[in-house]
């Protein structure tokens, strides 16, 4: 195993800017992992798990710690039934490779979540999703070291706490497991219609009647390729604010001012309203803050156009906040997770 120093994590990360991790190592094993927290432990150092670097921020000060670059790999079928497939999957494995597989095994249940960044061990983490699908509904457990106990654990989807793009790895857990694989299970029956509206649109117009997970695939790969801005040309983590979710009551009161606001209805009776319409209507679409760039085809996603650093972004993140509870008194929060 080697371990490099002060390597920079703008390098490492999509939206290309902080500092300096103190040290990084990747670990193709579960058995590093365990040691590499083990001798952490004496030397009294954080560690921090990367996955494909395509949903984290760093701060400037970069670092004071391990970062670990998960690379452990592995496509496993463990069960094969006349109607499903259960797979193992590592967690350092490319995510959007293993949609690949799975579409060309002529398996439903990821490929909807086709061309999202980043690795099968970060999925779990922020609940990945889009158009209509998220890991929380094909994950059936996860493998995971946990720190806190020195032991490798298998945790169940609902040990998981997940909900919007949210889970307990991001949450009561932050920084206690290590994913090291994922276990999901995808069915063999075609893709069932109603797809999510996006998706829908897409088929009507292409004239498509015959779905299969490939043709949902090219579909959700097209509408990213024109909507989402490709972060090897120009950095970002894609969408950097949650949709905002809110109660019943909240909704009412906005829609006295606003009644053509976008809704979609969500768990215990809230309601979801796409941020990208609230900073659409805050009139932010398009421009540039800080060098930082509000997409102009999608106002959830900032481009690192040209900022030089984490204040830069924090400056241009905080405006956009403040200017939406100003006008809509909603209090929006950011997706990317942050060291
Ligand atoms: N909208 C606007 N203006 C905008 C952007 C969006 O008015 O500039 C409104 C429209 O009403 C549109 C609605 O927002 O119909 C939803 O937009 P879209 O379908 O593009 O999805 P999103 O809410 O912007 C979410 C996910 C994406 C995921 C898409 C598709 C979050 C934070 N983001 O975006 O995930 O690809 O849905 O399912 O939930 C990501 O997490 O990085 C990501 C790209």
């Amino acid at each position: 195993m080697n371990i490099h120093t002060n390597i920079p994590l703008k390098n490492h990360t999509t939206m290309r800017l902080g500092g300096n991790a103190r040290f990084m190592t990747d670990v193709s094993s579960a058995a590093e992992i365990a040691e590499i927290y083990r001798n952490a432990k004496g030397q009294n150092l954080p560690i921090f798990v990367l996955g494909g670097g395509s949903n984290i921020i760093v701060r400037d000060e970069g670092y004071n710690g391990i970062v670990i670059r998960n690379r452990i790999t592995g496509f496993d079928i463990i069960d094969d039934q006349p109607s499903d497939v259960t797979l193992k999957i590592g967690g350092g494995e490319v995510w959007d490779s293993v949609v690949q597989r799975t579409v060309d095994m002529h398996l439903t249940g990821i490929e909807a979540m086709s061309g999202i960044p980043g690795t099968a061990g970060a999925a779990p983490v922020q609940n990945v999703g889009a158009y209509g699908q998220e890991i929380a509904d094909t994950l059936l457990s996860l493998e995971a070291y946990d720190s806190q106990t020195d032991s490798f654990v298998t945790l169940q989807s609902n040990d998981c706490g997940f909900s919007y793009r949210d889970s307990i790895f991001r949450g009561e857990a932050t920084g206690r497991y290590v994913i090291t694989s994922i276990t999901i299970k995808l069915y063999k029956n075609a893709p069932q219609p109603p797809f999510y509206a996006a998706v829908e649109q897409y088929l009507a117009a292409h004239n498509i009647t015959l779905f299969t997970p490939q043709v949902i695939r090219d579909a959700v790969i097209a509408i990213r390729a024109d909507k989402l801005p490709d972060p090897k040309i120009q950095p970002n983590t894609g969408s950097f604010f949650k949709n905002a979710i809110v109660e019943a009551w909240q909704l009412t009161d906005l829609r006295a001012n606003y009644p053509d606001i976008p809704t979609y209805d969500m768990p215990n009776g809230r309601f979801k309203i796409p941020t990208g319409w609230l900073i659409e209507q805050a009139g932010l679409k398009g421009q540039t803050l800080h060098g930082m760039h509000i997409h102009d085809k999608n106002a959830l996603v900032l481009i690192n156009e040209s900022a030089t650093s984490y204040a830069d972004l924090a400056s241009a993140r905080d405006e956009i906040i403040g200017a939406i509870r100003d006008k809509f008194r909603i209090a929006i929060e950011q997706e990317p997770l942050e060291i």
